[in-house]
C-alpha cells in the first residue's frame, strides 16, 4: 500500500508522520499547537505535512483532531480546547494539500490505530481512552467506532462526575476530564507549588520556582524518579480514572480498555491506581468477566497512526473513482 500522513492535532501539541501500512512509522515531527487560532492550527498542519512529504512520496493525509467531527467526518462542529466552531476544516485543507485529505477525532483515530496494529486487535468491544489535555473516547464494536447521530459520540470526558465541580473548557462544571487528565494534573501539581507546600519542593526546583514551566510529563518524570508528590498525583488521575471506566464499563460491558495519550506514559503509576479503583467500583464484579486495563500499544503516536490509516483507506477509494 502507499505511504499516508497523519496528523494529531491535541490541546496542547500537534505529532505528526508518515505511516505505511503495516502502521509502522518512517518518520515523525512534532510542534506546540498554536495559540487558539483557527488559522494558525490551519498552518501548523499545512507546515508538517509540507515538511512531511519533502522527505516521503504520500497519497493522503488524515488528520486527528481534538474535537467534535460530524458524521461526514468533514467539519469540526466543537472544540472545548481549540477555537474550531463549525469549521470546515476538510475543505480548508483540501486546498491548501495537494493529496486528498480526511478528518476524524483524535481519540477515533487513536481507537482505530488500537484496533487495527495494537492492543485492540482480536477484541470485539474495545472501549479507547486517551488522556491528554483532556479525556478523548471511542467504542469501537466490530472494528467500528460507534457514531451516534451527529458523530460525536464518544465524549465521555464531558460526563459530569462531580457537581459544581471544577469548570471545564466545554462550559460545563465537573466533567470527568477536570479530574482525569493532562489538565488536571497539571493544575493540582501547579495549585502546590503556588501554595508553596513542604511535599511539592521536588517539583517547585525542577522548574525553578517558576509554575508556568510545570507540565504534565515533568509530573511523570519526577513520579518516575521517586518523587513520592508526582507519585501521589498521578495516583489521584489514576483513581479517577478507574472509577470512571468502571462506571463506562458498566455502561458498555467492553472486553478490552486501552489507555494511551500523553498521561498514559506514566505506565504503571497511572494505570496501577486505575486497576485498583476500577476492580473497587465496578458493579457486578465477581460475577463477570472484567476488561483488562491496558496502556496503547502504540503509545503516544497512535492518534497519527490512525489517522494515517483512515488517509490510506481515502486514497484508494479516490483512485478507484478516478
Ligand atoms: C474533547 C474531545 C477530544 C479530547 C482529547 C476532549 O476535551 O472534547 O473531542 O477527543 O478532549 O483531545
Ligand atoms: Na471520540
Ligand atoms: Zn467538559
Amino acid at each position: 500500500g502507499p505511504l499516508t500522513i497523519g496528523i494529531d492535532i491535541g490541546g496542547t501539541k500537534v505529532l505528526g508522520g508518515v505511516v505505511d501500512s503495516f502502521g509502522t512509522v518512517l518518520t515523525s515531527q512534532r510542534r506546540l499547537t498554536p495559540g487558539r487560532s483557527v488559522r494558525d492550527v490551519e498552518d501548523t498542519i499545512v507546515e508538517l505535512v509540507d515538511t512531511l512529504s519533502a522527505q516521503y512520496d504520500v497519497a493522503a493525509v488524515g488528520v486527528g483532531a481534538a474535537g467534535f467531527v460530524d458524521a461526514a467526518r468533514a467539519t469540526v462542529l466543537f472544540s472545548p480546547h481549540l477555537a474550531w466552531r463549525d469549521e470546515p476544516l476538510r475543505a480548508a485543507l483540501m486546498e491548501r494539500i495537494a493529496v486528498p485529505v480526511v478528518v476524524d477525532n483524535d481519540a477515533n483515530t487513536a481507537a482505530l490505530a488500537e484496533c487495527r496494529f495494537g492492543a485492540g486487535v482480536g477484541h470485539r468491544y474495545v472501549l479507547c481512552i486517551t488522556l491528554g489535555t483532556g479525556i478523548g473516547g471511542a467504542l469501537v464494536i466490530d472494528n467500528k467506532v460507534f457514531r451516534g447521530q451527529n458523530g460525536m459520540a464518544g465524549e465521555f470526558g464531558h460526563m459530569q462526575v462531580v457537581p459544581d465541580g471544577h469548570r471545564c473548557e466545554c462550559g460545563n462544571r465537573g466533567c470527568w476530564e477536570q479530574y482525569a487528565s493532562g489538565n488536571a494534573l497539571v493544575r493540582d501539581a501547579r495549585e502546590l507549588v503556588l501554595a508553596d507546600s513542604p511535599v511539592a519542593h521536588d517539583l517547585k526546583a525542577r522548574v525553578d520556582g517558576d509554575v508556568s514551566r510545570l507540565t504534565g510529563p515533568l509530573v511523570t518524570e519526577a513520579a518516575q524518579a521517586g518523587d513520592p508528590l508526582a507519585v501521589e498525583l498521578l495516583a489521584d488521575i489514576g483513581t479517577w480514572l478507574g472509577v470512571g471506566l468502571a462506571g463506562m464499563t458498566a455502561a458498555f460491558d467492553p472486553s478490552a480498555i486501552i489507555v494511551g495519550g500523553g498521561v498514559s506514559a506514566a505506565g504503571d503509576l497511572l494505570l496501577g491506581p486505575t486497576r485498583q479503583a476500577f476492580a473497587r467500583t465496578l458493579v457486578g464484579r465477581g460475577h463477570r468477566v472484567e476488561p483488562s486495563i491496558v496502556g496503547a500499544a502504540l503509545g503516544p503516536d497512535a492518534g497519527f497512526v490512525g489517522a494515517a490509516d483512515m488517509a490510506r483507506s481515502a486514497a484508494r477509494r479516490s483512485r478507484r473513482r478516478r
